[in-house]
């Protein structure tokens, strides 16, 4: 049997030639597109530095004062609401040698004080004290603020990118705000957010979130079995336009529930907008539109082997007035955990098959075509454009 090993030109297009053909005859990006350093340092580069990354809803800075800080593919970040009212995000590193200015997880405080000489930041950034050491000729606070990176806000959640050039984030997502206009995500509140570990490297979570072929298989007897589809939609790009790739389903009502339990009043939309759409916006953001909530998974690579998900639940603001809505919140997130838990198992079951030193690539089926999008997607960026046929 042959074993397979990451080359030591791992970037060499060379190596991706198949993955390039169409997907009726392409194969599946080779094992240590998993697994390899050096792929994901250069994926880290190459996409998650330049582009435009969900960090979550803005209710995790509710007030002027209130903070998080956190890893994202390992720049640590720290975003925070001001007196002024704006939320910002910058590096939390400080300015004078590297401490980082805000403990991890969220917070609340006037000042960022570096915890190794005491220099201390403003919430907006500014450097504001520096014990036993003043201004001079050659030293001007001014000149040593908080690193900012850039931050805007969509559908009610925060942005970042840590590329100052980056086109604005509305450009990024193309047609997207106008096609989920309906859901009137900035009037929806957060009723969960759920966190969950998975030791399996980014993509596998990112590829299985446009993959429908799997749903009747590993969720048969939760997703298939309360709702069947009727139909499916997929990702056309000649009709959706921007940096994401969608797929919709249609069935009747909503699948957040078991059958037989309570379920929320629907949002009136029209048939064509009934069941659930998906776009995985690129790099890091799955979105799911349903007829009474919508979701968000905010993905954080963890290095070539392991994943975090943060996942958002939202209902309009209007249901927090029915009698039990917190019990029906929890049918609703025990639903969600079982489905996703079933992923989580085959996520890291695959994991554990590509780190095989005798993996093989395979093949798409024609119902997982979008899992060969995704996956070209990272290959434009990492290792440049698909040669034109
Ligand atoms: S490293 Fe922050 S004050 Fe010295
Ligand atoms: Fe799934």
């Amino acid at each position: 049997m042959q074993v397979v090993k990451e080359p030591a030109d791992v970037l060499n297009p060379a190596h991706y030639a198949n993955c390039r053909l169409s997907a009726d005859v392409a194969a599946t990006l080779p094992a240590w597109c998993y697994t390899s350093q050096a792929f994901y340092e250069r994926e880290r580069e190459e996409i998650f530095l330049k582009t435009w990354n969900c960090v979550g809803h803005q209710s995790r800075v509710p007030e002027p004062g209130t903070y998080f800080a956190f890893d994202f593919v390992g720049v640590p970040v720290v975003v925070a609401r001001a007196e002024d009212g704006q939320i910002r995000a910058f590096v939390n590193a400080c300015r004078h040698r590297g401490g980082e200015v805000a403990p991890a997880g969220e917070g609340e405080c006037k000042l960022f004080k570096c915890p190794y000489h005491a220099w201390s930041f403003s919430l907006s950034g500014e450097l504001v004290a520096t014990p036993f050491y003043d201004e001079s000729d050659v030293f001007k606070k001014a000149d040593h603020g908080l690193k900012p990176i850039k931050l805007e806000l969509w559908a009610g959640f925060m942005w970042i990118n840590f590329d100052e050039t980056s086109a604005d984030l509305h450009s990024y997502l193309g047609d997207l705000p106008q096609r989920v206009a309906r859901w009137n995500a900035d009037d929806m509140i957060v009723a969960s957010r759920s966190s969950y570990n998975i030791a399996t490297n980014w993509k596998q979570y990112y590829e299985n979130f446009s993959d429908p072929y799997h749903v009747p298989f590993v969720h048969k007897s939760t997703l298939s079995k309360n709702k069947p589809v009727s139909k499916r939609e997929l990702h056309d790009p000649s009709k959706y336009i921007g940096n994401y790739v969608m797929h919709r389903a249609w069935f009747d009502g909503t699948r957040g529930v078991a059958p037989g339990e309570p379920t929320f009043p629907e949002i009136p939309l029209p048939e064509e907008d009934r069941g659930a759409f998906y776009p995985w916006i690129y790099p890091n953001a799955g979105m799911g539109f349903m007829v009474d909530s919508m979701f968000m998974v905010e993905m954080y690579p963890e290095g070539p082997d392991n994943t975090r998900i943060e996942r958002s639940f939202l209902v309009p603001k209007a249901y927090k007035d029915l009698p039990d809505f917190d019990g029906m919140i929890v049918n609703y997130l025990r639903g969600m955990d079982v489905v996703h838990h079933e992923d989580i198992e085959i996520l890291e079951m695959q994991q554990r098959s590509v780190k095989s030193p005798v993996y093989m690539t395979g093949r798409f089926a024609r119902m997982d075509k979008l899992v060969h999008d995704c996956q070209n997607w990272v290959l434009d960026r990492v290792i440049g454009p698909a040669p034109q046929a």
